[in-house]
């Protein structure tokens, strides 16, 4: 080399130094590199090419979401976010890993918990199978407030079929927000340890085979908005401890093995848009509990419920409520008056009770 291209090779140097210096690095870092080797393995993962760096933003590591004109293809989403500088360490760090929809024929990787500032990770609408890793429960760190937040493990279209039961170590992820595991075949009972997630504002076990009573400790779940663990094998009653769920927006409890009454104290959840509540298991009946006092009120679905009694006269004229399903219920008497009131609920399912006496001839929406 002669002197002045040896001088201008280190000026280069000198220059991409304090670049580093300046903008940070925008490389991943090495560990975190190899832990996506395993977990590319672990996936069945075979389109990420490690010659380009994970944290580029570059096919295959991000894929453009496609556009809203092509709805059913948006369940198809691939992509690793980093963070440059989340650690301070001049390196880039995986902060999420979102594969939906990709046919992943694998089973999920315990080397995620080597990823240190994971915050959402979306594996939902593959083929996997297997348990879910108790090495997840490491994904906490106190000393950041990136940790582990968001988990999404849906099972539908296509069908992940996770089994096994969640482990008492997720429990430790303390910064969980929403915990989503629709759709797979997750067995036994909840762990009590659940109820040290009192973060969590999304729970969602639909579509499995859980089994036994909801844990007490669950009472502690106060920031939760959503609840749903329908089309589960679940025993025991539904518990009063919902009361505690004062933030609750949306509760499914459909064909969940658990038995009725609805307690009563439902109705000091002032903030329930949704209640879908069907099939409760169980001998004991109870009359409707007050839903009066909830001004988001939008669905109110019990069908089935082990319902005995009479009709509410202000049901029918809740302006918020469009859907109110008491079909398969033991309701007797008439159906008030109230109930044709123009303004108020939009379709009314009354089916399959004992209710007596004229149909009313206004309601254009009502299934008597
Ligand atoms: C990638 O993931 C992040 C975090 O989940 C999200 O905010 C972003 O919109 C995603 N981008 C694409 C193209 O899917
Ligand atoms: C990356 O992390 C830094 C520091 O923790 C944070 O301030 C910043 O908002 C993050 N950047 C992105 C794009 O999330
Ligand atoms: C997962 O599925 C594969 C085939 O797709 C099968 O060979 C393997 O035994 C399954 N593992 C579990 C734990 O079900
Ligand atoms: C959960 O964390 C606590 C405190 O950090 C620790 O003592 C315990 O061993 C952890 N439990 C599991 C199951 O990882
Ligand atoms: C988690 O819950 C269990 C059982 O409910 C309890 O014994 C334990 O102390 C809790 N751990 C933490 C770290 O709060
Ligand atoms: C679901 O649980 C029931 C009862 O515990 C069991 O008989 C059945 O085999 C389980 N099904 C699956 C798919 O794990
Ligand atoms: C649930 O609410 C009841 C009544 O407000 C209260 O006595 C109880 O301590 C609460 N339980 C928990 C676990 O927060
Ligand atoms: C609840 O009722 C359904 C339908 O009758 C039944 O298949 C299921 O075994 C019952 N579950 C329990 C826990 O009793
Ligand atoms: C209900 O929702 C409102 C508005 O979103 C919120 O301010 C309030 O804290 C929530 N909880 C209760 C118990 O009203
Ligand atoms: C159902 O309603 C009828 C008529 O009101 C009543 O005789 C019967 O005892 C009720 N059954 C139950 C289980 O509540």
């Amino acid at each position: 080399m002669s002197t002045s291209s040896q001088f201008l090779f280190l000026s280069l140097i000198v220059i991409w130094f304090i670049s580093v210096l300046a903008f940070g690095a925008t490389t991943i870092h090495p560990d975190e590199k190899k832990a996506l080797e395993a977990i590319a393995e672990s996936l069945g993962k075979k389109d990420w090419n490690f010659d380009i760096d994970p944290c580029s933003n570059k096919p295959n590591w991000a894929t453009p979401k496609p556009t809203p004109l092509t709805p059913r293809l948006s369940i198809v989403e691939n992509n690793v976010t980093c963070n440059c500088s989340v650690a301070g360490d001049n390196f880039c760090h995986v902060v999420s890993i979102t594969l939906k929809g990709q046919n992943l024929p694998g089973t999920l990787p315990p080397e995620l918990s080597r990823l240190h500032y994971l915050q959402i990770i979306d594996l939902s609408r593959n083929y996997l199978n297997g348990t879910i890793p108790k090495e997840w429960g490491s994904m906490t760190n106190l000393l950041n407030m990136y940790d582990l937040s968001l988990i999404f493990l849906i099972g539908t279209l296509p069908s992940n079929r996770l089994t096994g039961s969640i482990p008492v170590e997720i429990a430790n992820i303390s910064t969980l927000i929403q915990l989503d595991l629709t759709a797979n075949q997750i067995s036994d009972n909840i762990p009590r340890e659940l109820g040290n997630l009192t973060q969590i504002r999304t729970l969602r076990l639909s579509s499995n085979n859980f089994t036994g009573e909801l844990p007490a400790t669950l009472a502690k779940l106060t920031a939760l908005l959503d609840f749903q663990i329908s089309d589960n094998h679940f025993s025991g009653k539904i518990p009063d401890f919902i009361q505690n769920w004062t933030n609750i927006n949306s509760l499914s409890i459909q064909g969940s093995g658990l038995s009725g009454p609805i307690p009563s104290e439902i109705s000091l959840l002032r903030n329930l848009t949704d209640v879908r509540i069907s099939d409760l298991n169980g001998s004991e009946y109870a009359p409707l509990p007050q839903f009066n006092n909830m001004p988001l009120l939008k669905n109110l679905i019990l069908r089935n419920c082990k319902i005995n009694g009479k009709l509410h006269d202000y049901l029918g004229t809740i302006t918020t409520l469009k859907h109110l399903d008491l079909s398969f219920n033991n309701i007797s008497g008439t159906i008030p008056s109230t109930y044709a009131e123009t303004s108020g609920v939009k379709f009314i399912f009354l089916t399959g009770n004992l209710l007596t006496g004229l149909l009313p001839p206004w309601k254009k929406n009502i299934d008597v």
